[in-house]
């Protein structure tokens, strides 16, 4: 497989076996890495990682892997670079490319991060936006093939704000590897028509089931019941009328006994709030691997690296 010279923006732009070959690959170097071989596939490489938003999870793990593999990296905060503002992004994207071999972007706009990949010649990630967040989804896919074997026929249940950058992503990566998806939320919040159309377009030919509904009695079944925050970074100001309406959709103890099997896991993609869309017993419990999809994080985006950029 020659992911060689690719940007990885979305999903969408990735076939199944693609996307199966990074989850592969993360593996192998995760299975490496707990021995105590790393590699230096990215020696001699400087990457850029710029940060709109606050991350931990996303930025150690990019440092972390680059580092892991020989590279450089460079932190760029907000307040850091000329990135928007003074000037714009093509001409910030041109100038980090002629010094850069490769950049990560997390930020608010996804147009900048598309705008980062066609300016700057050099393979851009995308470490989110408010529409996306792919890598997540290769480290969520990862952890539930640790832990059930396979991914296929899966039924992934993501409750909470189902019009977020994390069921966005999470319906088009379920769609791809044939996982079916259901998001539980309620209708002010449901998904745009857009992202569930293309999801059941890639659905369709993986044989997986995309399913909208308010019912929280659809968690019946649930290989994984998976939340996430109720306001995202940038819709702090929403935070009441997100508390309103989604106190019902809170994931507790009778949430996840209601998905009928004791199989059934928790994930959430992190930083929680606990009382929120969790409750603490949930987060704690034995059926949590929310630790695992953290770790999880810093091998999948060492495999985009090394895939895309590595030698
Ligand atoms: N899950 C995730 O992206 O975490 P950070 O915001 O800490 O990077
Ligand atoms: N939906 C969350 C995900 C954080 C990893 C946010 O955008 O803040």
């Amino acid at each position: 497989m020659n992911l060689k010279g690719r940007s990885f923006l979305t999903l969408k732009d990735f076939t199944p076996d693609e996307i199966e070959y990074l989850i592969d690959l993360a593996a192998e170097l995760k299975a490496k890495k707990k021995q105590g071989i790393t590699g230096n596939s990215l020696k001699g490489k400087n990457i850029a990682l710029i940060f709109e938003k606050p991350s931990t999870r996303t930025r150690c793990a990019f440092a972390v892997a680059c580092n892991d593999e020989g590279g450089y990296h460079e932190y760029l905060g907000k307040k850091e670079i000329q990135l928007g503002g003074k000037e714009s992004v093509e001409d910030t994207a041109r100038v980090l490319g002629r010094m850069f071999d490769g950049i990560e972007y997390r930020g608010f706009s996804h147009k900048n991060v598309e705008l980062l990949a066609k300016y700057s010649g050099v393979p851009v990630w995308n470490g989110l936006t408010d529409e996306y967040h792919p890598t997540q989804i290769l480290a969520d896919f990862l952890t539930l093939k640790e832990h059930f074997g396979y991914l296929k026929g899966l039924n992934f249940v993501f409750v909470g704000d189902g019009r977020n950058n994390m069921a966005n992503s999470l319906m088009i990566g379920c769609g791809k590897m044939g996982l079916n998806c259901t998001i539980i939320a309620p209708k002010a919040l449901w998904p745009n028509e857009d992202v569930v159309d293309v999801s059941r377009s890639y659905a369709q030919a993986s044989g997986a089931v995309i399913t909208v509904t308010e019912d929280m009695a659809a968690v019946k079944d649930a290989d994984c019941i998976y939340t996430d925050v109720w306001c995202s970074m940038g819709e702090e100001d929403k935070a009441a009328e997100r508390v309103a309406l989604l106190r019902p959709y809170q994931v507790n103890a009778g949430v996840m006994k209601a998905s009928g099997k004791d199989t059934t896991v928790f994930m959430h993609c992190l930083p929680a709030v606990k009382g929120n869309e969790v409750t603490e017993d949930v987060f704690e419990a034995d059926y949590s691997i929310v630790f695992d999809e953290a770790e999880n994080r810093m091998h999948t985006i060492k495999a985009v690296m090394v895939a895309t950029l590595g030698d």
